[in-house]
């Protein structure tokens, strides 16, 4: 008999194909979140779920499903899962590292640069038929090239995201938990700073740190307060990484410049504070959207579950303990 699995949201053609190969698949193809009561129900008699950050995984939900083996994120974050709590059940964990990278990389150069040159304003004001012609000083923007670029959280996507900077002449900067080797600094010309100094001398702040109970409002009031008058502020990682009232207060009064945000606390009812600001680029949570990184990581996903469950150790196991 082959092992059940249940897909919580729309996958790839492709994605159920390769599952159907050796799993008994049920899936949620009509993409409606599943509640909590609905995940626990349709879960209780599976070995596998594929599942995406829309997914709360918690100990409750696992304790209500015995014969569940592994849990696969589809996304790399995995700030939805209690991979505590599943350890102790020994179920195995997965995510979807590397296939995401450059995608996200690009959507957070995609913010700084809409950021940078208004683009939300400016295209508001074309498409309301209120530009009335060229002028000098009509809608001044900053510049990118040979600014000072910091990034805090200089993991995969940190990286990617600098490699895309020595193209424009930006001096980079870094904030991570641990340095990383030289030779990588190197090669991206990324030096290494306290977190204060990388806010203190930012012309573009990018977040990138995984979100975890110690990066929840990392950047607060206090944190902004130390960024340049003149700083853009980019979070294309996780909301809660920022204290979403403290960003509207610091992009209202000045504090700060300007924001790219692909990522929102409570999404996807997002603070309505930012819908009335001018200095915001808003997108929602598209970070690793494009197509064929979207079907990727599905596909990572899915290989990930069927390893797991054919007896082998899924290439991306967040929670080796369990297998050893
Ligand atoms: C997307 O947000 C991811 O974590 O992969």
């Amino acid at each position: 008999m082959k092992p059940k699995v249940l897909v919580t949201r729309e996958v790839f053609d492709e994605t159920l194909q390769y599952l159907a190969g050796h799993c008994d698949v049920e899936s949620n193809q009509g993409d409606m979140p599943l509640d909590t009561a609905g995940l626990a129900r349709r879960l209780a008699d599976k070995a596998g779920v594929i599942c995406s950050l829309t997914d709360r995984i918690d100990g409750e939900l696992v304790q209500r499903c015995p014969g569940l083996k592994v849990v696969s994120n589809i996304a790399v974050g995995y700030n939805n899962i209690d991979v505590a709590a599943c350890s102790a059940r020994n179920i195995m964990v997965t995510n979807t590292p590397g296939v995401l990278d450059d995608s996200t990389a690009d959507l957070a150069w995609t913010l700084m640069l809409a950021t940078a040159r208004r683009l939300t304003e400016v295209e508001g004001n074309i498409r309301s038929g209120q530009w009335q012609g060229w002028q000098l000083k009509q809608w001044l923007g900053v510049d990118v090239h040979h600014a000072t670029l910091g990034i805090l959280g200089m993991g995969r996507i940190g990286q990617a995201i600098a490699r895309r900077a020595l193209g424009f002449d930006m001096r980079v900067i870094y904030h991570n938990r641990t340095r990383v080797a030289a030779d990588i600094e190197q090669r991206l010309a990324a030096t290494y700073a306290g977190k204060d100094e990388l806010l203190a001398q930012a012309d573009f702040l990018i977040l990138q740190v995984p979100y975890s109970p110690q990066t929840h409002h990392l950047i607060g009031a206090c944190e902004l307060k130390k960024m340049k008058p003149g700083a853009i502020l980019i979070n294309s990682t996780r909301g809660g990484v920022v204290d979403d009232a403290a960003l509207i207060q610091a992009l209202t009064d000045g504090t700060i410049r300007a924001a790219g945000l692909d990522v929102f606390e409570n999404e996807p009812r997002l603070n309505p504070g930012f819908l009335t600001l001018k200095n915001v680029v808003l997108t929602p949570h598209i970070g690793s959207s494009t197509e064929a990184t979207r079907r990727a990581m599905a596909m990572t996903a899915a290989r990930n579950a069927v390893a797991a469950l054919v007896g082998g150790v899924p290439p991306n196991l967040l929670n080796p303990e369990v297998v050893r």
